[in-house]
């Protein structure tokens, strides 16, 4: 029997909203941040297991823009979280053949954390196995609107390109998101039983399944990352059309 990827509908990209952290925190009588903590064993986890199905793009939604209006003891935290995170798991990562990439509105973050994500971006450039995106900082409707400027600025750096903005189609516009390059997200997965999107990748998600499951991401580990890529292989996605 031929087991190859292409067979097993293996997705290429899974993209995962972390939610839940807070909520495993409380149960635990614990303060919420211990929730972001004991996420990061998850991450760490997805990508081990993303590796051993075969998926090539692995992207999480770390930070929203959103985000930044939680108390500032919480932003804190968690900006000090990713700085030491990203710095921990940096050499495991690079050895697994992971390229390490950020996405988001990153003129917001500080520039300790901009210096770690741009040193372990270059670290990790080369590498093929995995491409693990860390959406930080990024929302949807931001992501389109600074698409939408990049491309107007185009035009009026050059107005012979107004024939090209008239041609444009919906591939010719995804150059000018942030995530040019990263092929569209098959499955969007959100843990802790929300059944929203919270202005995540909303152009690039136009015709990912989506998956809604009660773990909490702190419990959100291989088994679950598993059963996730399961799940998709057993959807039939018709886009629109009659099968
Ligand atoms: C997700 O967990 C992590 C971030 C949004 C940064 P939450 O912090 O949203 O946890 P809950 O939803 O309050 O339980
Ligand atoms: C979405 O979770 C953002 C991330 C997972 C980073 P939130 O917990 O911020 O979303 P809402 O507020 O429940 O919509
Ligand atoms: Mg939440």
């Amino acid at each position: 029997m031929n087991m190859s990827k292409e067979s097993l509908n293996i997705p290429v990209h899974v993209s995962m909203i972390m939610d839940g952290n807070g909520r495993w925190a409380k149960e635990r009588g614990k303060e919420r941040v211990y929730g972001h903590f004991e996420g990061v064993e998850s991450v760490r986890a997805c990508v081990e297991a993303a590796v051993e199905t075969g998926v090539k793009y692995l992207s999480i939604y770390a930070f929203s823009e959103e985000n930044w209006n939680r108390p500032q003891e919480e932003v804190d935290a968690l900006m000090a979280l990713m700085v030491k995170a990203m710095a921990a798991e940096m050499p495991a990562l690079d050895r697994n053949g992971v390229r390490f990439m950020v996405i988001g509105n990153r003129e917001r973050l500080a520039p300790e954390l901009n210096e770690v994500i741009d040193t372990c971006m270059k670290q990790t450039e080369h590498n093929d196995t995995l491409t693990l995106i860390v959406l930080l900082s990024y929302s949807g409707k931001w992501d389109i609107l600074q698409a939408a400027k990049k491309m107007a600025m185009e035009i009026v750096g050059n107005p012979d390109n107004a024939d090209e903005l008239l041609n444009m189609d919906v591939d010719g516009f995804d150059r000018f998101l942030a995530t040019a390059g990263i092929p569209d997200p098959d499955l969007i997965v959100r843990t802790s039983g929300e059944c929203r999107l919270s202005n995540y990748l909303l152009w690039q998600g136009a015709y990912s399944e989506l998956l809604f499951v009660d773990t909490l991401w702190p419990d959100f580990r291989k088994d679950e990352f598993r059963a996730a890529v399961e799940y998709y292989t057993k959807r039939d996605r018709r886009y629109g059309k009659v099968k």
